[in-house]
């Protein structure tokens, strides 16, 4: 008893997979499921190489693990957390650590950590990312809050994450509920990436009539280009594979897209915000889109469009489409690590955008070579607002807007769907336009309303009673 080195409550595949990481890195771990079922089958993975105890027993669980106890939550986001946290309690001591390794919204941790702190108990967010590979193989890891806490624990984080040129994809990265958030809006990203990558693949088919050999060996291609990333990585995997009756499987899957929320919170606490984060709205819509089945095949027979704009020779069509995809997802990441930028001030995280592209490098799902770009961008200027005004990028987005700008009026004329793609560009321009027609809205508004406005040649608030 009291003799193991960590605990994780929830043994689903990301708390199985976290806890065989840890065993295999030589921390003895314990486990609690209120399912025997997976109880019994982590169990038969305990061995010389693995110093691991699985149960169902919350007393015993908690007796197994050393004091002051390090226990990960590994449970589906909201009440579940609670209530794993309400029959831990009984059990703890004072100076004890909890970790919600989950997807949490981030104003939870923050009620859990004034809870928590009021009973002793050390509570912080850790967002982990990589699937259930990245679980057991090496996923990176996003730490927020009590710092003293991950500080003891930062030994065993360090030995199961991620590593890229030897440094691993887990550091402490701000006050409060920074972990959680930052998980949240990596979420966002990965929602706008593969909107994207969606895209590019419906314009392949559906738009440019490739054939899905030359479809599928783009994107592998593609992986050993400046696009090289997991997300570009398993589409041309799942492209390639199979059913069992030898037909490709991504023909054979339903265009239903679900989702736990993340993508949802990202937008919804941008807007609150007030950050601009196009791309991720559309794919966050686009997956509402998606669920309209019945009512998109009745308006597939009444609202058409016939139009086929000239054949484009395939290799010109692949090369735009790459270039294509490069900018809108720079732009992506641009919106992602301006709200990141925007919430540090607003919720006092204090984030190192340095730090946050260096864990993202690694273990993730939206690692991607661009990665170690944005990071050398934030080394150079720690205070940079937005990426796109970094003298690099700015010159890869220059480069490559030709192609988008090419693709998006040929899927205009082709009638295809290309939120992202659109919502990418619309950014892009709007970020480096000087002056905005915003003047005419604020002209309105004070026609209707009342409301002001400010002007150019004079300090000042006006108003103006407009001529009807
Ligand atoms: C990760 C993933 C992970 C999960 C997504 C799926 O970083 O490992 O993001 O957290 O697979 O939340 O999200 P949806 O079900 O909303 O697509």
């Amino acid at each position: 008893m009291n003799t193991f080195d960590f605990g994780i409550v929830g043994l689903g595949v990301m708390g199985r997979n976290l806890l065989l990481n840890i065993a295999s890195q030589k921390f003895a771990a314990a486990g609690l499921d209120l399912d025997p079922e997976k109880v019994n089958s982590l169990q038969k993975e305990a061995d010389a190489e693995h110093t691991l105890e699985a149960t169902t027993d919350v007393k015993h669980f908690v007796g197994l693990i050393q004091r002051p106890r390090a226990i990960m939550l590994l449970v589906p986001a909201g009440k579940p957390v609670d209530s794993a946290i309400q029959s831990l309690l009984p059990h703890l001591d004072e100076g004890d650590i909890i970790i919600d390794g989950g997807n949490t919204y981030f104003t939870d941790t923050d009620r859990r950590f004034v809870e928590l702190s009021a009973k002793g108990i050390h509570f912080f967010g850790m967002g982990i990312s990589g699937g259930e590979k990245g679980a057991r193989f090496g996923p990176s890891m996003m730490p927020g809050g009590d710092k003293k806490a991950y500080e003891r624990l930062r030994p065993i984080f360090e030995a199961i994450a991620a590593k890229v040129e030897g440094e691993p994809c887990v550091e402490y990265l701000g006050n409060g509920s920074a972990g959680n958030y930052v998980k949240m809006v990596h979420n966002g990203i990965e929602y706008g990436i593969m909107q994207l990558i969606s895209e590019i693949y419906d314009l392949m088919k559906r738009g440019y009539n490739l054939d899905e050999d030359t479809i599928q060996k783009a994107f592998e291609e593609w992986n050993e280009t400046d696009l090289k990333s997991y997300l570009i990585e398993i589409t041309g995997h799942i492209l390639k594979q199979k059913d069992e009756n030898g037909l490709r499987l991504i023909n054979q899957i339903s265009d239903w897209a679900k989702s736990k929320g993340t993508g949802k919170w990202t937008s919804q606490n941008a807007m609150d915000l007030q950050v601009p984060v196009p791309t991720i709205d559309a794919a966050v819509v686009m997956r509402d889109m998606s669920k309209s089945k019945p009512e998109r095949i009745e308006a597939a027979t009444k609202l058409i469009w016939n139009n086929d704009p000239a054949a484009v020779n395939a290799a010109e069509a692949i090369a735009s489409l790459k270039s294509t995809l490069y900018f809108a997802i720079l732009i992506t990441y641009a919106q992602g690590l301006a709200q990141l930028r925007t919430a540090s001030k607003e919720y006092n995280y204090e984030l190192n955008l340095e730090t946050v592209t260096k864990i993202w490098r690694g273990g993730c799902i939206i690692r991607a070579n661009v990665l170690e770009d944005f990071r050398k961008a934030f080394a150079t200027d720690a205070n940079l607002p937005n990426i796109l005004l970094d003298a690099d990028i700015a010159a890869k987005l220059n480069e490559s807007q030709n192609g988008i700008r090419t693709v998006i009026q040929f899927a205009v004329q082709k009638g295809l769907p290309v939120a992202g793609l659109m919502n990418s560009l619309a950014y892009f321009d709007a970020y480096r336009s000087e002056n905005l027609p915003t003047n005419l809205i604020q002209a309105q508004r004070d026609y209707f309303g009342a409301h002001t406005y400010e002007r150019i040649d004079a300090p000042g608030v006006f108003h103006t009673e407009w001529n009807d």
